[in-house]
Parts: structure tokens; C-alpha cells; sequence
């Protein structure tokens, strides 16, 4: 699916003084600028910094995962092109206006807590999203089979609404009566055929009963010997031979009931999916981005240091500018780049580890997110 829009997500030094350099030439000042607003957490041990950090990437990108398949679910049961909403805001305005929130994550939690709470939740509604939609995968699936059973052409759908039993030889001890749907195109050869198939047709027993714009379905009458060998035959012509076909009532009724009922059902899980997925998209989506927000914070302390002292910024890449990105991180590379080098005191270990455990390792923080 192609995003709606892109984003950098930056921390660098405050003393980096960016912020005016980002507005106004980074990508020839074409990219809207914004704060990424991520609040002061409770910083344990450095061995607990870099397991986290190890976690946060996992969890990103699982988040990222869960977020896509949920917008390709969205897509296929919701109208192309509706919005999506995180929380009651446009999902871009709700990026660009991030910020996290207290009252349902308290930040005097230890950050280790933060992860494992925000992450179950997603997780879990992962879950529900994903057996939702495969209980509506089923209903629909049952659906479309009764609705072929009973709208389909007449080499498939039920024929008991069409058949009368009259037209059935039903009190013979010898002789049955066969339906066949027979492709319109196919009906002089059918016609001219029917008789000398197999042995005992009985000749001009053939009829025409019913008619849909690509079959004529016939009854023709023939000795029950015969009757395996002449369906045989029919299928070698590609006629469609009916003997799934038993005139009853019942089954008339069952039809009907089975046909209401499946409608019934697809649509009331299209409902419960519709409302559920969008909960999802608002409430993994909010997750994500707090879970983007501590690893930014995290990744951070790891590069720069104690006290905090890092800006986070998110530079916007519209639809019409997404090609832009690549260059624009070389731009950032070129400009902020020192801030990896050697000159970095005393961090240079901390920096080859994290090259090893952060495939996205630039020489500062950054994140490229994606927005679908
Ligand atoms: C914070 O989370 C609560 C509980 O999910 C939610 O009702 C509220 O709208 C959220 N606030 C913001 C600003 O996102
Ligand atoms: C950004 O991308 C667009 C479309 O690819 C291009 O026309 C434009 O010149 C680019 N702008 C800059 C500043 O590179």
C-alpha cells in the first residue's frame, strides 16, 4: 500500500542547534517541521537501556506490522479512501501533534513497565483482530456459497425453485430423469446428441425447463441402467449434469433458511469487524507511537548521555515529496554527522554495539516511519 505520507524522526544534541537548519534547508526547507513531543522517563542501569533498546526495535517494527495488517482489513470492508482516526484525530494531524499520554501511562513507571504495558495491549487487540476477521472470513465465505446455491447460473444454483415434480418420471421402476444444464452456444449439439449418448434414451424425452442467459436446463429420460454412463458422458462434453439434484421440500426450505441465515450472519461480523478494526487501527497506532516516543528517548540517552539533553523533531514528507527522503537523510548525514565520530567521547564502544543491534544505525537518531 502506498503511505500517505512519511516522516523522519530525529533526536539530535540540543547544542546541534537544528532546529532553524531543518526548517529552513534541509530538502531546500520543503519539509514541514514539527516537535515530537517525548517526555523525561525513569532511566534505569545501562544493561537495562540496551536490552530495551533491543526490544523497542522488535517491537516497532511488530507494531508496524500489526498496524498494516489492520489497514489492509479496513480496506477491504470499509469504503476506499476513508479516513482513519487515532484517538478522534486525523491520523497525520494526531502524528504531528503527538504527545504522550499521562493519564493512561503514568511516566513515573519504570520504562521496562511502560514497554510491557503498552505493548500486551497492542498485542493482544493484534490478536482479536486477527480472529475477528477470520470468523468473518468464514461467515462471508458461507455467504457467497448460499448465495451461489441460489443466485448462481443454472450449471450451479439449487434447483429447487425451478424444478417441478411433474416433470420428473418418478413412478417408474426402469426409467429416471436426468437434468442437464447445457451452455446455450452448445444447443444444436446437445440436441442432435442427447439421443444416441449412450443406449435406452428415450428418444425426444429431451425438454427444455428452465433458461438463465447461459444455459438451457433440460430433463431428459433414460433407462436407470444407463444413467451413470450418460452423466459420464455429458461431463466429457462439459454439460453440467445435475445429479447433486433430489426433489424435496424440505430441502427447498433448508435452502431459503441457510441463505437468510448466512446473509444474516456475513453481515453482523462485517459490523463487529468494521467497529473492532477501527478501534485497532486508533489504539495500535497510538501504542506504536509511544512505543516510537521511548525508544527515541532510549536510543538517545544510549548515544548522548545523561542528562537528557537531545530535541526530537519530525520532519514531514508529503505524498507529492516521498521520493525526497533518501536524499534528505543524506543531507542529515552530511550535516550531523560528527556527531558520530570519534570525537564523541568515551561512547565509541556504546556506538559499535548498537551498531550491531539497530540494523537502522545512523551516526544520531533517526527513524524513517511510514505512514499507510
Ligand atoms: C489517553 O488515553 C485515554 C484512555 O485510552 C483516552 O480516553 C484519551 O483520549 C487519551 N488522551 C489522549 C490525549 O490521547
Ligand atoms: C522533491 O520531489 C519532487 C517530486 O519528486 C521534485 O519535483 C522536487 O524537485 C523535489 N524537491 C527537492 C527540493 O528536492
Amino acid at each position: 500500500m502506498d503511505p500517505i505520507a512519511k516522516y523522519l524522526v530525529l533526536s539530535l544534541p540540543t547544542s546541534a542547534n537544528a532546529h532553524e537548519w531543518l526548517e529552513k534547508s534541509l530538502n531546500g526547507g520543503n519539509c514541514p517541521v514539527a516537535n515530537f513531543n517525548v517526555p523525561d522517563f525513569q532511566v534505569g542501569t545501562l544493561d537495562s537501556l540496551v536490552q530495551e533498546s533491543e526490544d523497542l526495535s522488535k517491537l516497532d517494527q511488530q507494531l508496524a506490522g500489526s498496524i498494516s495488517k489492520v489497514v489492509d482489513i479496513l480496506s477491504a470492508v470499509s469504503e476506499p479512501g476513508a479516513a482513519r482516526f487515532v484517538n478522534g484525530t486525523p491520523v497525520l494531524r494526531y502524528v504531528e501533534s503527538f504527545s504522550w499520554n499521562t493519564s493512561k501511562y503514568r511516566v513515573d513507571k519504570s520504562i521496562g513497565d511502560l514497554i510491557k504495558l503498552i505493548s500486551n495491549e497492542a498485542i493482544s487487540l493484534d490478536g482479536d483482530v486477527r480472529s475477528t476477521y477470520q470468523q468473518y472470513q468464514t461467515a462471508k465465505s458461507n455467504f457467497l456459497a448460499a448465495d451461489r446455491k441460489r443466485n448462481g447460473d443454472l450449471s450451479i444454483k439449487s434447483l429447487h425453485e425451478i424444478v417441478r415434480p411433474e416433470q420428473f418420471v418418478t413412478d417408474s421402476e426402469h426409467l429416471t430423469t436426468i437434468l442437464v444444464a447445457v451452455p446455450k452456444s452448445q444447443k444444436s449439439d446437445f440436441e442432435s446428441s442427447y439421443e444416441t449418448l449412450v443406449q435406452f434414451v428415450i428418444p425426444r424425452s429431451a425438454e427444455v425447463i428452465a433458461q438463465d442467459s447461459e444455459f438451457n436446463l433440460y430433463t431428459v429420460t433414460l433407462f436407470k441402467k444407463y444413467a451413470n454412463e450418460f452423466v459420464t458422458k455429458c461431463r466429457e462434453k462439459k454439460w453440467s449434469p445435475r445429479t447433486d439434484f433430489e426433489y424435496s421440500e424440505d430441502k427447498l426450505n433448508d435452502m431459503r433458511k441457510e441463505f437468510d441465515l448466512t446473509r444474516a450472519t456475513e453481515s453482523r461480523s462485517k459490523n463487529d469487524l468494521l467497529r473492532l478494526v477501527k478501534t485497532a487501527y486508533s489504539d495500535i497506532f497510538a501504542a506504536w507511537f509511544h512505543i516510537k516516543a521511548i525508544r527515541v528517548y532510549v536510543e538517545s540517552v544510549l548515544r548522548y548521555g545523561l542528562p537528557p539533553q537531545f530535541d526530537c523533531t519530525l520532519v514531514k514528507f508529503e505524498r507529492s515529496n516521498l521520493k525526497n527522503i533518501s536524499k534528505a537523510r543524506k543531507e542529515l548525514v552530511a550535516k550531523f554527522g560528527y556527531l558520530g565520530g570519534d570525537g564523541f567521547s568515551g561512547k565509541s564502544n556504546l556506538n559499535e554495539y548498537a551498531s550491531l543491534v539497530d540494523t537502522e544505525y545512523e551516526p544520531f537518531v533517526m527513524y524513517e516511519v511510514e505512514i499507510i
